[in-house]
């Protein structure tokens, strides 16, 4: 079996559930507590084992990419006033992996998106991290789902329990189950109403799929708001492969709308060892006023 080693994450979406903040700068450079959200993802990745990541890219996220390279004056600025702590923080931003980049000329959809992995991932199994679903978990997500594939090899979808009145907010899976945390997927719809959904197991950012899913791409017509919808090109797979779902332990972030990043950012400065405990205090004594 061919070990995961490579991911994909999509970044080209234009963020307008942000805006006005995102009008500008790309929203997966907006900072969750002291990193950009796109560092949580690549972080997440590099922790599962991954060791060479493709992002893509659009116009408008160049910022993006500076990030996750040398900033060869910054650095000679820290390195002389001897502000080695900072230097290294840096430093290690720029070498955490090797970062390819391709760019999705026209948003056609995150099918459409992940088909430009296609030279890339070449002939591997490979992962997906979507940059607006952030995970906080003891083990990564991503190798959650590496390790049930060591077991499950076949395509596998992160997934959670959702209101059922949110369904149209996530593709949605109707599965068997046969495993703990474990289903077989038998079929999957993007965002239905919570009338036609048959259930109320949503996917979340983080897929293992096979180089299979690029031939099904090709076929996939437009779905969902005319976009090409990964969805649809792993419901078209169902014939010829094993889809697992598989139910992470974690918590999940939607860091690409206003209240979800909030929530994202409250939930790690809690955790944050140098001013967490200060600021539990200072969000207690607020809302006791409030
Ligand atoms: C995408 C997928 C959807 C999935 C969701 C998870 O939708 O199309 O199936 O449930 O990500 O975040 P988006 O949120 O990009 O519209």
């Amino acid at each position: 079996m061919k070990e995961i080693k490579k991911a994909v994450i999509p970044v080209a979406g234009f963020g307008t559930r942000l805006l006005p903040a995102t009008k500008a700068q790309p929203k997966e450079m907006l900072p969750i507590v002291d990193k950009p959200a796109v560092q949580y993802v690549v972080e997440e990745a590099v922790n599962s084992g991954i060791e060479e990541l493709l992002l893509v890219t659009g116009r408008n996220k160049r910022a993006i990419e500076d990030y996750f390279d040398y900033a060869i004056e910054l650095e000679r600025e820290l390195e002389e006033k001897g502000k080695t702590d900072l230097l290294n923080v840096v430093r290690n931003v720029s070498e955490m992996v090797s970062i390819y980049y391709v760019r999705q000329k026209v948003a056609n959809g995150l099918g459409d998106a992940i088909y430009h992995a296609k030279g890339f991932v070449s002939d591997e199994p490979f992962g997906v991290l979507l940059a607006d679903d952030i995970i906080d978990s003891s083990k990564p997500c991503l190798k959650q789902m590496i390790n049930v594939y060591k077991s499950y090899p076949g395509i596998i979808l992160a997934v959670m329990k959702v209101p059922i009145k949110d369904t149209n907010l996530y593709g949605i899976i109707k599965g068997n189950k046969i495993d703990d945390r474990l289903y077989e997927v038998e079929d999957l719809i993007e965002k239905p109403n919570p009338m036609e959904a048959p259930s109320n197991i949503a996917i979340v950012g983080r897929y293992i799929l096979m180089p299979s899913i690029f031939e099904s791409l090709k076929d996939t017509k437009p779905g969902k708001n005319g976009e090409v919808q990964i969805t649809d090109a792993i419901k078209n797979l169902l014939i010829k492969e094993k889809i697992y779902a598989y139910e992470f332990e974690g918590a999940r972030f939607d860091v690409g709308e206003k209240l979800g990043y909030l929530k994202a950012n409250v939930s790690f400065a809690l955790k944050n060892k140098e001013f967490g405990k200060e600021f539990k205090k200072y969000l207690k004594d607020i809302v006791e006023e409030a």
